[in-house]
C-alpha cells in the first residue's frame, strides 16, 4: 500500500476483537483522536497506520469500511513497555499537570525508542515520493526525526492530542531533550492549544538550544519548524444528522422511558480515566441528593465509563474506586428502580452515544487536565433544539472555545454542585441562548476547517531560512 497521505497514530480507528462464537471481528477503537481524524482520512483517500490492539504478528494491510489500514504489531513485552508503561505510565501523567505520579523507567525508555523507529521506518516504505506524513499523539513523537533521516523528501507534520505541560514539569523526563528533537523532525508541530505551543517553542529554546522567533524554530541545518495550535474539533454535520436520525430519536425516548421519565438526566461520558475527574463529579452529585437538592424520583446521573488502559495500575485502582463509590451512593441514596447513578463500564456506538447526548438535560464534562475533550462538543452538536446544558471544566481545551457553557474548576467541590444545580434549573430561555451560541461555534471550527487549517499550513511550512544560527 502507497498513498501521498499517511497518518499515523499508535492506534488504528478500528481494535482487533473476539466475538462471542470466538470468531475474531473488528470495533471502533475508543477516543477523541478516532473520531477526529476519520472523516479526515476519508475525504483525503490517505492510509493510516496503527496498531490494532493485541498481538497478532500476521495482519497484512487491509480496508475496513471504505478506510486503508495499515496494522503494526505489537509483542507483550512492547505492549507492557512502550504502552502502558512509557507512554502511558510515565508521559501521560507527566503531560497532565502529573495528576498521577509519572514512573521514569529506563528499559520502558529503549521500548519506546524500539517501537517509535519500527513506526518510522514502515511510515518510510508506505508514503510516496515528496508524500505528507501526519504523526499522532506523543505515543510517536521521536517518529519525526526518525522518518526525516530515512526519507528527506517527505513533509513531515505531528499534532499532539493531548497538552504539552510547561517547562517546570517537562523538565523531570529523564528523556527531555530526545523528545524535543524527535518532535524538530517535523516541519510543522501542532498543539491544542496556544499555550502548549509556547510551552514547547520555550524548551527548545532553554533545553536545545536552538534560535527561536514567535512560532518558529530556527535549525542548524537551515530548516525551520513551526509551533502552533490547531483547535480540534468533531465531524460536526455527520453528528448532527446522526443525532436527526429517526433510529436515534427513538432511542433516545426509550432511554428515557428505561430511565422511568425523570425531570432531568445528568449524562457523563468518558474513557475510564484518572484525569477525567469522574469520581470527584460524582461525589459531588451524590452529595446533592444527600442533602435533598436533588431527589432520586426527580433526577438521575447516567455515567458511562468507557474501559481503557485497563493493565495499567492507576487504572486497576480507579475502576474499584468508582465502583466502590457507585455501590456507595446507590446503597445509600437509591430506591426501587430509581438508582442514584445508572453505571455502565461498557463502550458503545456513535448512534448509542449521540441518542443518550440528545435524552440528556446536563451533561457533566469535569476533566483535571484535558487536551480538548470532543465529548463536550458532540454534546452541542446533538443538541438540535438548542436545548441541554453544558457543565465544563475550565481545565479542558473545549472550555476555550465553549464560554457559554457552565464553567468549573473540578477541584472546587462546593463549585460544582452549585454549577450542576445552576444548569438544571436554569431557564430553557437561558439555555437556549447558551447552546444557540456553542453550535454556533462548533459548527463553524469543525473537524474539516482543524484538518484544512493544518494540512495547508504544513504544505507551506519547511521552508529554508537565512538566518545565522548557533548550532
Ligand atoms: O487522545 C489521547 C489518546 O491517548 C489517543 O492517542 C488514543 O487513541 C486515545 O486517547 C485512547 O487511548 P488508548 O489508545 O490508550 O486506548
Amino acid at each position: 500500500m502507497h498513498a501521498d497521505l499517511v497518518v499515523v497514530a499508535n492506534r488504528l480507528p478500528v481494535d482487533r476483537i473476539t466475538m462471542p462464537d470466538g470468531t475474531p471481528g473488528w470495533r471502533t477503537s475508543p477516543g477523541g483522536l478516532v473520531t477526529a481524524l476519520e472523516p479526515v482520512l476519508r475525504a483525503n483517500d490517505g492510509v493510516w497506520i496503527g496498531w490494532p490492539g493485541g498481538t497478532d504478528q500476521d495482519l497484512q494491510p487491509f480496508e475496513a469500511d471504505g478506510l486503508r489500514l495499515v496494522p503494526m504489531t505489537m509483542t507483550a513485552e512492547e505492549i507492557e513497555e512502550f504502552y502502558e508503561g512509557f507512554s502511558n505510565a510515565t508521559l501521560w501523567p507527566l503531560y497532565h499537570d502529573l495528576v498521577a505520579k509519572p514512573e521514569f523507567h529506563r528499559e520502558w525508555w529503549d521500548a519506546y525508542q524500539r517501537v517509535n523507529r519500527r513506526f518510522a521506518e514502515r511510515c518510510a516504505e508506505v508514503a510516496s515520493e515528496g508524500g505528507t506524513v501526519w504523526v499522532q499523539d506523543y505515543q510517536l513523537q521521536l517518529v519525526p526525526a526518525m522518518l526525516r533521516e530515512l526519507r528527506p523528501d517527505l513533509r513531515i507534520g505531528f499534532y499532539l492530542h493531548i497538552p504539552f505541560p510547561p517547562a517546570e514539569l517537562f523538565q523531570q523526563l529523564p528523556w527531555r531533550r530526545q523528545l524535543l528533537e524527535g518532535l524538530l523532525g517535523a516541519d510543522l508541530v501542532g498543539f491544542q492549544l496556544p499555550g502548549a505551543a509556547q510551552n514547547f517553542i520555550r524548551l527548545v529554546r532553554q533545553r536545545v538550544g536552538h534560535k527561536t522567533h514567535r512560532d518558529l524554530v530556527y535549525l542548524p541545518d537551515g530548516r525551520t519548524v513551526r509551533a502552533t495550535a490547531y483547535p480540534i474539533s468533531i465531524d460536526y454535520a455527520g453528528f448532527e444528522e446522526l443525532a436527526r436520525s429517526e433510529a436515534v430519536t427513538q432511542r433516545a425516548k426509550e432511554i428515557r422511558e428505561a430511565l422511568g421519565n425523570p425531570e432531568k438526566i445528568f449524562l457523563g461520558c468518558d474513557r475510564l480515566d484518572y484525569t477525567k475527574g469522574i469520581y470527584a463529579r460524582l461525589r459531588a452529585y451524590g452529595e446533592l441528593l444527600s442533602e435533598g437538592e436533588l431527589d432520586v424520583e426527580q433526577a438521575v446521573f447516567v455515567q458511562v465509563a468507557v474501559p481503557s488502559r485497563e493493565q495499567v495500575e492507576q487504572y486497576k485502582i480507579l475502576r474499584d474506586e468508582i465502583d466502590r463509590l457507585v455501590g456507595r451512593l446507590n446503597g445509600d441514596l437509591g430506591t426501587i428502580g430509581r438508582p442514584a447513578i445508572s453505571y455502565m463500564h461498557s463502550s458503545y456506538p456513535r448512534e448509542e452515544m449521540a441518542a443518550l447526548y440528545r435524552a440528556a438535560d446536563v451533561m457533566v464534562v469535569t476533566p483535571y487536565r484535558d487536551g480538548m475533550n470532543l465529548v463536550a462538543k458532540e454534546y452541542v452538536a446533538c443538541r438540535l433544539d438548542d436545548d441541554g446544558a453544558l457543565v465544563l471544566s475550565e481545565f479542558a481545551g473545549a472550555a476555550e472555545e465553549l464560554r457559554q457553557a457552565w464553567l468549573v474548576n473540578p477541584y472546587d467541590l462546593n463549585g460544582m454542585k452549585a454549577a450542576l444545580l445552576e444548569a438544571s434549573r436554569a431557564t430553557p430561555k437561558e439555555i437556549s441562548r447558551r447552546m444557540k451560541a456553542m453550535r454556533r461555534t462548533v459548527s463553524t471550527n469543525d473537524v474539516n476547517a482543524w484538518a484544512s487549517s493544518f494540512l495547508h499550513d504544513l504544505a507551506e511550512a519547511g521552508t529554508a531560512h537565512d538566518k545565522t544560527v548557533r548550532s
